[in-house]
């Protein structure tokens, strides 16, 4: 790297994390997920394997625990579970991204050695009518030694004047890099159209520096939400999957929810014009916690995808910690068969898995029932729900966690329908943000399995064989840890349950 010149606002920010966090309590954090070094996280950015360990920063305002002008919080981690933090990579220090801050983006090894970090600075253009700033949004570039990362004179890179006509400049963000075949790069970055609806556009470079517009890959006009965020192309198991966090939702039936959303479109490029054909249109995760989802590939080639475990539209329910706020989901093994995308926990996280529990040929019905060493909050639990008479089946199933006298929070299944429901509105939170959430289960079968994966103020569902995904964060206390299960009508279960070791031991 070339020499590295540390900005005044750079050096603040790193004294201030190191300081600040010996005030937080090791043991008010989840114990696998990555939270916020100190103060404010948002998408996970720059998620990268170099040098042997996966990186993954993370947008970031260490002085306070709402968004603020962004920085790029920074860990590293063998196993994607235990993570060490390293000092804070980006600050808002530009006059490019003074205003806004440095936004998400992404990061790829150069074929020098050295990782490269592409991001959004949203800067300030001017003023609009009101006298209030007017923020621009353009692609940069910062190069470093996995530590230390200086930003590169020729910023930006990218900006709104090379976008199609009536392209907007001030929604024009979250560039994911890429290297082809060839050694060529390309980036997809998300922009709002001239029919202000969102657009993913894709940029073409030699040398990963000079770029250039290439075409537009896919067009929202209007169907899921507005503007489109944080979006990501890959080939996966024969298809396209193109992974795009939207705003401004509308509902549709269970699939889509309102308000910001994730979408997986999966479907194939059209080789002359490069757009991508779409196939099928889904929610990536349907609970109330899931947001900007970042994928990378892995040295063994597992598409391996993180996101926000927040949402936009629930961030007022910040948790009881004061100063933090934030954490990323479990990272998860993505594939596509039958033309959909199905989610997994990365299997790295079977290896903390401890003192087997196991239940099996239970009977429940309505009042709800415990099992012996059936409880906790940090822990993996797999639980297999079948009619107790085929010919008769059950209503509905549902399992409480989180759970003490006063508070918990449920999944429920509804085999009419095959609608899942999960619920925290009795959870504990003083606020009235979203707090349940439904999905429904293709075929509606009465044969189900869930794995459910808790860390403390967090559980993650996955369905069957990952077919869905569902990730709620809890605001309940840890020590509310009951779990119980009841059924409206008669089913028998199968029940594993594993502690989950804390990876930072
Ligand atoms: C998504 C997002 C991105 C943006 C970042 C700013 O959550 O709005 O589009 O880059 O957050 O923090």
């Amino acid at each position: 790297m070339d020499k590295f010149v540390m900005s005044d606002e750079l050096a603040k920010a790193r004294s201030y994390e190191e300081h600040m966090e010996t005030f937080i309590d090791r043991d008010d954090r989840p114990c696998f997920h990555l939270s916020s070094r100190v103060g404010w996280m948002n998408d996970p950015n720059g998620f990268a394997f170099y040098k042997g360990e996966y990186h993954l920063f993370y947008q970031y305002s260490p002085y306070t625990i709402t968004w603020a002008p962004m920085h790029w919080g920074h860990a590293v981690s063998k196993d994607l579970l235990s993570w060490k933090n390293l000092p804070c990579a980006l600050a808002p220090d530009m006059p490019y991204d003074n205003l806004g801050g440095c936004f998400s983006g992404s990061a790829i090894e150069l074929p020098d050695g050295r990782l490269m970090l592409m991001y959004t600075g949203a800067g300030q253009n001017g003023k609009k009518e009101d006298g209030s700033p007017r923020e621009f949004q353009t692609q940069c570039l910062a190069i470093g030694d996995g530590k230390d990362f200086q930003k590169y004179e020729g910023n930006p890179v990218i900006d709104g004047d090379s976008l199609p006509e009536g392209s907007s400049k001030e929604q024009f963000r979250d560039p994911k890099i890429w290297r082809e075949d060839d050694g060529t790069y390309r980036a997809v970055v998300a922009s709002l159209g001239p029919d202000n609806s969102g657009r993913i556009v894709v940029y073409r470079s030699d040398d990963g520096f000079s770029w250039e517009f290439d075409h537009v890959l896919s067009r929202n006009a209007g169907r899921y939400g507005v503007m489109w965020e944080c979006p990501d192309l890959f080939s996966l198991d024969g298809k396209d999957v193109l992974l795009v966090s939207p705003q401004d939702m509308l509902s549709q039936g269970h699939e889509f929810h309102s308000g910001n959303g994730t979408i997986c479109i999966v479907g194939h490029l059209d080789q002359q014009t490069g757009e991508l054909v779409e196939e099928r249109v889904s929610c990536i995760d349907h609970g109330t916690d899931y947001y900007a989802t970042q994928t990378l590939l892995a040295p063994d080639g597992r598409r391996i995808m993180v996101a926000w475990m927040q949402n936009w539209d629930a961030i007022a329910g910040s948790l009881p910690q004061t100063r933090w706020f934030g954490q990323m989901a479990t990272p998860r093994e993505l594939s596509v068969r039958d033309g959909r995308l199905y989610q997994w926990p990365i299997r790295e996280l079977d290896d903390l898995r401890r003192n087997l529990v196991e239940h099996t040929g239970v009977q429940v019905s309505k009042t709800p029932i415990e099992l012996e060493g059936v409880r906790g909050r940090v822990m993996d639990m797999l639980i297999d729900i079948r009619p107790a008479d085929e010919d008769n089946p059950y209503k509905e199933f549902t399992i409480f966690f989180a759970q003490d006298y006063r508070f918990h929070s449920s999944l429920r299944y509804r085999t009419e329908g095959g609608t899942l429901v999960m619920s925290r509105i009795h959870a504990g939170s003083r606020r009235a943000y979203v707090h349940h959430r439904k999905c429904d289960v293709p075929e509606a079968p009465t044969k189900i399995s869930f794995r459910m994966v808790f860390d403390k103020y967090s559980v993650e569902v996955f369905v069957n064989d990952g077919i869905q995904a569902i990730t709620m964060t809890i605001p309940t206390n840890v020590s509310a840890d009951v779990v119980t299960f009841s059924c409206k009508g008669n089913a028998v279960i199968n029940v594993k349950k594993f502690d989950l070791a804390d990876p930072r031991d």
